[in-house]
């Protein structure tokens, strides 16, 4: 496995953990913002979405038959990721103390742009296989 897809698994793991605990902590005593959309990004963004890319990294460009478009837009991508999602919990967390929205907007684009790259690099990667010889 390439480096990225490693660091994507393992931040993934790391997400559905602290969603879980989130979430029994919710199931206990009940669901106040913010736990409920920390909750949720961290399973859909954090879980879901990163252990898609980690795994989209590594078999796109071998169903591709083609190297990835570029390891630097993925590196990029991974951090823009992680410092998005931690952001935007911690967007929630201010939001709910203060009613300040600013820093939720800031990270939701930061996440939003990494979701960018993804695709750009995804779709420069891919291409449909050649078609299968006649016999
Ligand atoms: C041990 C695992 C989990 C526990 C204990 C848990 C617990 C909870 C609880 C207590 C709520 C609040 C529900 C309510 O009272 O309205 C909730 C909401 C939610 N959970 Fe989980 N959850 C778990 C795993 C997951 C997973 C794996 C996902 C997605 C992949 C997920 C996605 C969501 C979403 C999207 C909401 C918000 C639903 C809404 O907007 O109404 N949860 N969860
Ligand atoms: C850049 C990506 C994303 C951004 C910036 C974003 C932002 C938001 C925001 C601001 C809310 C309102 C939460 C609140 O304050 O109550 C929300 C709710 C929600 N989003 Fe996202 N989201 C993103 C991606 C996703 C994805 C990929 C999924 C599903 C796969 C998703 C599922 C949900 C759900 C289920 C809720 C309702 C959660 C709740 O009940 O608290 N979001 N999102």
């Amino acid at each position: 496995m390439s480096k990225i897809t490693v660091w994507f698994i393992k931040s993934a793991l790391v997400y559905f953990m602290l969603a879980v605990i989130l979430g029994l902590h919710m199931a206990v005593s009940g669901t106040t913002y913010p736990y409920m959309p920390i909750h949720a990004h961290f399973n859909l963004l954090g879980w879901m979405t990163m252990m898609i890319y980690g795994v989209g990294y590594h078999i796109l460009p071998r169903f591709s038959g083609k190297p990835l478009y570029s390891d630097k837009l993925a590196e990029w991508q991974f951090w823009l990721a992680n410092i998005g999602l931690v952001g935007m919990a911690l967007g929630w967390i201010v939001r709910s103390w203060q009613g300040d929205s600013r820093m939720l907007l800031i990270f939701s684009i930061v996440e939003a742009a990494s979701a960018v790259i993804f695709v750009i690099n995804m779709f420069k990667t891919i291409k449909a296989a050649p078609p299968v010889p006649a016999k």
